[in-house]
């Protein structure tokens, strides 16, 4: 494992700041909160901590429209606090990754000011502008991700901006070199400070066609879906020069020590390998949502790690995430029972797992009504993500121990029995079997370094070994449904089951063949 880094053998746990603790009263969560809480992060056995953004902004889209990207927004704190939390991180052996939002800032950021002013505007290229259609009509078809076109008419100066996400976002102009001096610039403060890494926001929507080319209509677009899932973004996302910017940010990165970058990408896998680069020189992890954006079903999650293992480029580290603050909860996507089998598999899979907060607890999508809606995407086009971004559920009493104030979202209705001091007293909770497949990863070079080898997958189930240098091989083997299965496995010899979804199965020893019931998973130590 020494020859590993720790952004390869450790585990990475998203804050979402506004929802994890609020140390000042207001009702949103802050960076002291974070600080109050990292003795818990340090007990549950995490690595790294990725805070979702803290700077100044508008708050548009909850932080992801920044308009200084050098500070810190005083619902969050300030700089001190921040240099704080890094230090108290670090003498826990956490690191600290940031959020950082290049693709677009907020409409209220001095360059977008400036920009607006007048077409001679000398950031006016800071931005991506465009002359209206004969009939003054919008530029293209391409539409912004939060619904409706993603051009603004910008009446003063009689041009159109785009905006892949709200108005109030637009889109940098990244051909622009003084865009990228600058936004390296900001990167390297935060370095300076000593942050770990950045998990880089919607890095595949960088760069976009320069002629403004149409996008294609998507044949397999559904009624339902999000509308912006009409047509391929097949002009206005994932172009090469993209891999240019990238290059640039990991040589940036490199003249730190042991930094990482991670890049959101929802791409196939075929596109999204292409972000870690030709030669390494790419991002470290470019996401792998795979396990959020599958169906729940062993044969697909199986085939597509198969797939995923088989292009990884030479070198390259993977990853695999679980839940994050856009996406529904995964125990109200896959059900509780399941959530237990998705925690066993994210931690026993071959690469770096990312954990999104409360999903250790097995925190279900709240209900929110419609005059509570806060996220824009719920409130444009009626998919809205804050029944995934509700307080974190400290504790059965008041506010769940997120706030001594009314919480900014609602709560989750189970939190009096769902929360962490409820869990930690009981050793079959999620949140324990969590704690225990951390350290049992943490101390296994098997399985946080180990090579990863199908075994079958078959009905509901999934099965896999994994195999280091050091320390004794493990079989994994999972079912995904909920009726009962069997496994044989003569060749791998006998072993004893080292963790179940089941407690009651511990210690149990097997021998070429073991039986599961529904919802149930497996860590068996193969025999040397
Ligand atoms: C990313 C963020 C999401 C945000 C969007 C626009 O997808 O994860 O929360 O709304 O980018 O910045």
């Amino acid at each position: 494992m020494r020859s590993h880094l720790w952004w390869q053998h450790g585990v990475i746990y998203q804050i979402y700041p506004r929802s994890f603790a609020d140390s000042n009263a207001d009702g949103i969560g802050d960076l002291r909160g974070v600080l109050a809480k990292l003795d818990y992060l340090a007990w549950l056995g995490v690595d790294a901590l990725w805070i979702s953004p803290i700077y100044p902004s508008p708050m548009a889209d909850f932080g992801y429209d920044v308009s200084n990207y050098t500070d810190i927004h005083p619902v969050f704190g300030n700089m001190d606090d921040m240099r704080e939390l890094l230090r108290a991180a670090h003498a826990k052996n956490l690191k600290v990754i940031l959020d950082f939002v290049p693709n677009h800032t907020s409409n209220e950021h001095p360059w977008f000011e400036e920009a607006r002013r007048s077409r001679g505007s000398e950031k006016r290229d800071f931005y991506l502008w465009s002359e209206p259609g004969r009939n003054g009509e919008v530029p293209n078809n391409w539409l912004s991700v939060f619904g409706g076109s993603a051009w603004e008419w910008d009446e003063e100066t009689g041009q159109y901006y785009y905006h892949a996400f709200l108005k109030e976002q637009p889109d940098l102009n990244w051909r622009n070199p003084l865009v990228r001096q600058h936004m390296y610039a900001a990167m390297r403060f935060w370095l300076d400070q000593g942050i770990d890494g950045f998990r880089v926001d919607v890095l595949w929507h960088l760069i976009k066609d320069a002629e403004w080319r149409d996008n294609p209509p998507n044949p397999d677009y559904v009624a339902g879906q999000a509308p912006y899932n009409q047509l391929i973004p097949a002009y206005s996302t994932d172009q090469p020069e993209i891999l240019e910017i990238v290059r640039e940010m990991r040589a940036l990165m490199n003249e730190y020590d042991e930094r990482v970058l991670i890049g959101e990408i929802y791409l196939p896998i075929r596109r999204l390998i292409s972000y870690y680069g030709t030669s390494g020189d790419g991002a470290h992890l470019p996401f792998n949502f795979q396990l959020i954006t599958l169906p729940w079903n062993a044969r697909q999650i199986a085939a597509a790690v198969g797939e995923y293992e088989g292009s990884l480029p030479p070198n390259a580290w993977p990853n695999w995430v679980l839940g994050n603050h856009d996406q529904p909860r995964v125990a109200s996507r896959v059900g509780l029972s399941q959530a237990r089998v998705a925690a066993v598999l994210l931690l026993t899979l071959r690469g770096t797992p990312t954990l999104y907060y409360g999903d250790e607890l097995g925190m279900r999508d709240a209900v929110i009504f419609p005059e509570q809606i806060q996220d824009p995407q719920g409130k444009n086009i009626g998919i809205s993500r804050d029944p995934a971004r509700t307080p974190m559920q400290w504790a059965p009493s008041t506010h769940a121990g997120f706030s001594s104030a009314p919480p900014w979202l609602p709560l989750g209705h189970d939190y009096e029995h769902c929360n962490v001091e409820r869990q930690t007293r009981d050793p079959d909770s999620l949140l324990s079997l969590y704690r225990r497949l951390i350290e049992l990863r943490r101390k296994e070079p098997a399985l946080s370094v180990g090579s990863y080898r199908p075994l079958v997958s078959d009905g509901d189930l999934m099965a896999f070994v994994r195999e280091a240098d050091e320390g004794p091989r493990y079989l994994v083997v999972l079912n995904l449904g909920p009726r009962p299965g069997h496994l044989s496995f003569d060749a791998l010899g006998s072993g004893e089951v080292v963790i179940a979804t089941e407690s009651r199965r511990e210690a149990e020893r097997v021998k070429d063949r073991l039986i599961l019931t529904g919802d149930d998973a497996l860590v068996v130590r193969l025999d040397a």
